[in-house]
């Protein structure tokens, strides 16, 4: 038996147009959970909650960078279901295209950050006194790239390093509450957030090829993560792993760090590619790579 069913919770969910977002709300909401639909736009999310039927859903639109409508839809949830149990913090963005830190567009660095990072701790924030009162559980998206190196991703990488640490701090702060909370760490999955690595940019999908083993290269499908998620939160489980294959790595990562960094530093093919995906960012070839003695 589960310690914390999910059947006549209140679960908001952000980035639930998406792939996992979606995919989850259809687990959790076929396990009796009513599901809060948050994501930008209303049309994608309007048309979930309509096939899940209306009865158990709410479909809200909401920019998660903006707290004032977090705390509206937020209310909006509490005023539907009498409360929020759980909140899944799971919107994110990834730079396109993607470009190193040296030749990305500032504001598409930041946007990123802004989504990834400060979009969950708002929406958690806007969340967290239902949260508390009832005794709930908090769940956070990060990735793989929470400890694997992020380059051409940077801005990801570092947001979801980040949202790691907000979970883990965030765990042992609600402890005094009865509450808790969890970070899932997805690998690849196919969804529209990985195309770049999965053959829309030929450049980075080349270096996922090189940088990631075979086993760990390949995607799975949401619906994997989204029954992992829901044990997750049945559970209370700190740390939800999807596919389990990448559990080693994390646990790991302390000796394996210095060795794949200085692998990503050095390997031939990878600092080839880099210089191609800088002089593709900037057609002059004026790129800080190509001048680079290096
Ligand atoms: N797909 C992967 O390989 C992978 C791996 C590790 C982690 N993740 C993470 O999983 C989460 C879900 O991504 P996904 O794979 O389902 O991709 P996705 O692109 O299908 O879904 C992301 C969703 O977030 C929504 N979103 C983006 N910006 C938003 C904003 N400002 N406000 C509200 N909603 C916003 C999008 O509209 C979209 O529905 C993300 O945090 C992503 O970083 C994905």
């Amino acid at each position: 038996m589960p310690t914390y069913p999910v059947a006549g919770k209140t679960v908001f969910i952000t980035g639930a147009a998406g792939g996992i977002g979606a995919a989850t709300a259809r687990t959790l909401h076929s396990r009796g959970a009513n599901v809060v639909l948050a994501d930008r736009g209303i049309d994608a999310i309007s048309a979930l909650a309509r096939d899940l039927g209306g009865d158990r859903t709410l479909a809200l639109s909401v920019d998660v960078t903006d707290s004032a409508a977090l705390a509206d839809t937020v209310d909006r949830t509490v005023d539907r279901f009498g409360g929020l149990d759980v909140v899944f913090a799971n919107a994110g963005i990834a730079a396109d295209p993607p470009a190193t830190i040296a030749t990305i567009d500032p504001a598409m660095f930041e946007r990123v950050v802004e989504v990834d990072l400060l979009g969950v701790w708002r929406t958690v924030r806007a969340a967290l006194p239902h949260v508390i009162a009832a005794r709930g559980h908090v769940l956070v998206t990060a990735s793989v790239y929470a400890y694997f190196n992020g380059m051409t991703n940077a801005p990801y990488a570092m947001s979801k390093a980040g949202v790691e640490q907000f979970g883990r701090a965030l765990r042992a702060e609600l402890g005094i509450h009865g509450a808790s909370a969890g970070v899932l760490y997805p690998g690849w999955v196919h969804t529209p957030i990985a195309g770049a690595a999965f053959g829309s940019n030929d450049i980075t999908t080349r270096m996922r090829e090189i940088a990631f083993p075979s086993l760990l290269g390949k995607a799975i499908a949401p619906t994997r993560i989204a029954d992992a998620v829901v044990r997750g939160i049945e559970n209370r489980s700190a740390r939800v792993m999807v596919p389990r294959r990448w559990a080693p790595f994390s646990a790991l990562r302390g000796v394996l760090n210095p060795v794949t960094d200085l692998i990503a530093e050095r390997h031939p093919e990878l600092r080839r590619l880099l210089r191609r995906l800088e002089e593709s960012a900037d057609p002059t070839g004026k790129s800080p790579q190509t001048n680079s003695p290096r």
